[in-house]
């Protein structure tokens, strides 16, 4: 990634670092830099991220997916999307952090929307949210961008309707549906998000609606003409079970690697070689004798600690 419009983070010079904003993303696109985007779901994987100077993090409701083993993202709420946002922002000092907003939790009346979204920007600690929907969600949109709240859109492919869209298939391939996608792109737009992720889309139409947008489009699923790119972290790093989707490149088998470990770690504590001295810590050997080569236990010692953890005192007598 090019460092000409966004600040660069410094892990390891411990100076403050400036925070990515959404004008410095904005900055980006009129510069014609790719913009770059993964979800993280925890503090250990957001740093990593970060470091590595990621722009942007979006805490996806995929968290319910590949974090908590639920079937379908409409499962994941609000406390949960809350508690995994808190981890990430913990983890970054320089990527935006997008929370994306669960089903439900939002469009149903503003003022929900409003609270909802208030909650991941003052208790959650994101920069922005994200909601999935265009033409039907431009007043939700217009009013938490309204409150100050920066807001990504998402269209195509939104996954919290999938029932409605009968699956996941990809969307815009026919006139019609080309036709609404361009619609819910101005309308994202037009309601003052920062930015739109299109999800699923043939990669011609979605080059297209990047040409007509002043507001950069992330794709996933939606071909290399888009402005940038999201992707799964799980997907990324082959931290998945079964099913990997087209659109997804494996940088890593971390599954496969993180098997090996355990396994390896299991059989040295069956067979014994863990832990070593190293892995253990030593006392001064006058002491253990004190203690034991008398052969016997301070048992009024012992006595006194457990009626301190008992309503009912071990008896002096008891033989321990
Ligand atoms: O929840 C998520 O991870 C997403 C991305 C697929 C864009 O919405």
């Amino acid at each position: 990634m090019s460092a000409t419009t966004q600040p660069q983070p410094a892990p390891s010079t411990g100076k403050p670092v400036r925070r990515v904003t959404v004008a410095d993303i904005a900055k980006m696109k009129a510069a014609g830099e790719r913009i770059t985007m993964l979800t993280a779901y925890d503090y250990p994987t957001a740093r990593i991220v970060d470091e590595a100077g990621v722009p942007l993090i979006l805490v996806g409701d995929s968290v319910g997916m590949v974090m908590l083993g639920y079937e379908e993202t409409v499962r994941v709420s609000m406390a949960e999307m809350l508690h995994h946002v808190k981890a990430v922002v913990r983890g970054t000092r320089h990527t935006l952090v997008v929370a994306d907003m669960p089903f439900l939790s939002y469009g149903v009346n503003v003022e929900q929307s409003l609270e909802n979204a208030g909650k991941f920007i003052s208790d959650g600690g994101a920069q922005a949210v994200k909601v999935e929907g265009g033409v039907r969600m431009a007043r939700t949109i217009e009013e938490i961008a309204r409150a100050g709240i920066p807001v990504m859109g998402h269209i195509g492919l939104t996954p919290q309707s999938v029932h409605g869209l009968g699956g996941h298939r990809v969307q815009g391939k026919s006139v019609e549906s080309a036709r609404k996608l361009l619609a819910d792109a101005f309308a994202v737009q037009e309601s003052g998000a920062f930015a739109v992720v299109l999800e699923l889309v043939p990669a011609e139409l979605a080059a297209a609606v990047t040409e007509r947008l002043k507001i950069p489009s992330i794709g996933i699923g939606a071909g290399a003409g888009c402005s940038g790119q999201v992707q799964v972290i799980t997907d990324l790093l082959g931290l998945t079970y079964g099913f990997i989707p087209r659109h997804a490149k494996q940088y890593e088998h971390l599954a496969d690697r993180m098997s090996e470990a355990i396994t390896a770690y299991a059989s040295d504590v069956a067979d014994g070689t863990f832990p070593t001295a190293e892995n253990s810590s030593s006392m001064d050997a006058a002491v253990l004798d004190e203690v034991l080569g008398t052969g016997e236990l301070d048992r009024a010692a012992l006595a006194r600690a457990a009626a301190m953890m008992s309503d009912d005192p071990i008896p002096l007598d008891r033989d321990l």
